[in-house]
Order: structure tokens, then sequence, then C-alpha cells
């Protein structure tokens, strides 16, 4: 299997004032395509850390990432940003939907911010709401619709301009256990049938199982055994 994913002797080091914080510590992983992937570990582990710089969102103080086999961290920001935007979709924790707008509306606000052909649009925005099961909410307006509803929007919003990758940090985080899991799910079944690859970080132990590869920071390093 083709690797999307490969990171080479990964080290984030923070400065802040006086302090130095060694955030991520010789880090290497592959991601195959069309898998999902925990980032598991305590908090302060360095999961979001390596979560952003696998998003291209930031830069590592050593090591080298590739995307594709080509090597992101060598590009200029002009093309990072590129390839951010063409080929990644974001979930956070917080579901970052604007609350002005019903679940059709953020979803096709998502299109048109990353440039897709406008007149496939609308179509395109209904066949993703329908991906999360969310066509009867379409007029619906995120205070409206449940948590998980809402992260499902949040997810249809980030997979509608037909990214490879998604990276969603924490995405169960403010749900209870069975919404949690549905996102979870959901994520499995965009990988299998839409051959998407998502990469989560997760605290949840109950999640673990629905993942292809589960990887364990530990003091900003992948855990021994793996
Ligand atoms: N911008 C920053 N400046 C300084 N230190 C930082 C910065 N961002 C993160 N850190 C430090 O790096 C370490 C890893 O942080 P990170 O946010 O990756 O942890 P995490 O595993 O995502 O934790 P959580 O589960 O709480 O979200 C922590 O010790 C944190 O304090
Ligand atoms: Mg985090």
């Amino acid at each position: 299997m083709a690797s999307i994913i490969r990171t080479a002797g990964l080290n984030r080091i923070f400065q802040s004032g006086r302090d130095t914080v060694h955030a991520l510590r010789n880090i290497n992983i592959s991601i195959e395509k069309g898998t999902l992937t925990m980032l598991r570990g305590r908090s302060g582990s360095g999961k979001t850390t390596l979560l952003n710089l696998l998003g291209a969102l930031d830069q590592p103080s050593e090591g080298k990432i590739f995307f594709n086999d080509m090597e992101i961290t060598g590009m200029s920001e002009e093309t990072r940003d590129e390839i951010r935007r063409k080929s990644m979709g974001f979930v956070f924790q917080s579901i970052a939907l604007i609350s002005q707008m019903t679940a059709y509306e953020n979803v096709d606000f998502g299109l048109r911010v990353t440039g897709y052909e406008p007149d496939a649009r609308e179509e395109r925005a209904v066949k993703c709401l329908e991906l999360v099961g969310l066509d009867k909410r379409m007029r619906h307006f995120p205070h409206e619709m449940s948590g998980g509803e809402q992260q499902r929007v949040a997810i249809a919003r980030a997979i509608a301009h037909k990214p490879e990758v998604i990276f969603a940090d924490e995405p169960t985080a403010e749900l209870d256990t069975h919404m949690g899991l549905q996102v979870v799910k959901l994520f499995k079944d965009l990988v299998e049938y839409e051959c998407l690859t998502v990469v989560m970080t997760t605290h949840d132990p109950n999640m673990m199982e629905v993942a292809n590869q589960v990887f364990t920071l530990e003091d900003g390093g992948i855990a021994d055994g793996q």
C-alpha cells in the first residue's frame, strides 16, 4: 500500500520565554491511503502538535514530512497553503460552524472558500449532507441540532471539496460516548466507501477498536513497541 503521509526524524521544540519544550521527539511514522489512524496519549503528550505538523499548519524544528512522497517541509509557504486547501480537510473539537447559517449553507460556504466549481456546489453539498446522514436537517441552523449532528455537519464541510485526507483534533471530546462513536463510525465509512484517509486524536479508549492504526504518544515520542 502507498503511504500518503510519512515522517522522518520529526522534532518540534517550542521556545516560550526562557522555557524550552521538546514537544515532539524523533517521530517516524507512515500512514497508508484509505485508513483511519488514531493518535492517543495523555494531555501534553504532543498529539495536537503532531497533527498540526502533518496537516502543514506548522513546521518542525527538525525532520521531514512527506505527503504523497513529496517533501512538504521543504516547500514554500504558498505551495503548502495550496496543498492544504486542495488536499486536506480539518475538523476540530469545538465545532466551528457558522451559527447564522443552516447546515446546507455551512457546507456550501466551505466549498466556496476552497474554490470548488460553482455549478457543482449545490449537488456536492447535498451529497455530503446525505453521506453524514443529515439530509433531513439541511435547513436547520446549528442551534437546532444536537452536538453530534453539528459535528457531522462539520465533517460534511471538511470532506466536501474532496480532500485526500482529513485531520481531526479530538472531534468527539465534546460528545457523549454514543454520539462520539457515531462520529468515528462515520469516519470509518468515509474511509471505506470514499477512500478517504483520516488522522484523528482522541483520549477515548472506546474509539480505538475502529482504527486501522493507533500511535501512542508519550512525552513527545511514539511509545515503545510501535
Ligand atoms: N505554542 C506552544 N508554545 C509552547 N509550548 C507549547 C505550544 N504548543 C504546545 N506546547 C507544549 O507542547 C506539549 C505538547 O502539546 P500538545 O498540545 O501537542 O499536547 P496534546 O497531546 O494535544 O494535549 P491535549 O490532550 O491536552 O490536547 C505540551 O507540553 C504543551 O505545553
Ligand atoms: Mg491536543
